[in-house]
C-alpha cells in the first residue's frame, strides 16, 4: 500500500480495479462478477466488448487507481500478459506480477508484495484464472528480508525518476 493509500485495509473486503484490452475483456467481466460474489468491490475500468484497443491505456488506468489509493490492489489481463506487465512495471510504486498458475501468485505476494496481477487472457483457462486470483487475493506479504529487496528496488526506482 502507499503512503497516499486513503482506503482501509481488510483482505476480506478489498476495493480491486480490473482492467483488459479486448484479448481480456471477456475474462475480466467474469473477475469481476467473482470478486463481486466474494465481497471484495469490483472497479471495471474498462474495456468492454471485443473492438481493437491499446493496452497501455487500461495499464494506466489501474495503476493510477492503485497509486492514487482509488483501490487497494489491480488486475490487468490482455492476451499474454506481457504487454500489460511491461506497461505496469513503469509506474513507480506498482510491483505487477504475471501469474499463470497459484503458486506464482501466492509467491508474488509473499515475496514481491505484488499490488497488481497481470493475467494472459489467451493462454490461460478461465478456471485457471480464478483460482489463480483467490490464491493472489488472500496471501499477505511475508516482509522481513522480502522487505529490504523492496526497498532496494524502490530506492532505485526513485533515482531513475528524477533523471530526464
Ligand atoms: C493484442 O492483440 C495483444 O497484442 C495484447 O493483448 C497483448 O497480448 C500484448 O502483450
Amino acid at each position: 500500500m502507499t503512503k497516499f493509500q486513503a482506503l482501509i485495509y481488510d483482505k476480506n473486503l478489498m476495493v480491486v480495479a480490473v482492467g483488459a484490452d479486448h484479448a481480456g475483456a471477456e475474462l475480466k467481466g467474469a473477475l469481476l462478477e467473482l470478486l463481486r460474489h466474494w465481497g471484495h468491490e469490483g472497479l471495471d475500468m474498462g474495456t468492454t466488448g471485443q473492438a481493437p484497443v491499446d493496452y497501455p491505456d487500461f495499464a494506466q488506468q489501474v495503476c493510477r487507481a492503485v497509486l492514487q489509493g482509488r483501490a487497494h490492489r489491480g488486475v490487468l489481463i490482455c492476451g499474454t500478459g506481457i504487454g500489460m506487465s511491461i506497461a505496469a512495471n513503469r509506474f513507480q510504486g506498482i510491483r505487477a506480477a504475471l501469474c499463470h498458475e497459484p503458486l506464482s501468485a501466492r509467491l508474488s505476494r509473499l515475496h514481491n508484495d505484488a499490488n497488481v496481477l497481470v493475467l494472459a487472457g489467451r493462454l490461460i483457462g478461465r478456471a485457471m484464472a480464478e483460482e489463480v486470483l483467490r490464491v493472489w487475493l488472500q496471501s499477505p506479504f511475508e516482509g522481513g528480508r522480502h522487505q529490504r529487496r523492496l526497498e532496494k528496488i524502490a530506492a532505485f526506482e526513485e533515482a531513475l525518476g528524477k533523471k530526464p
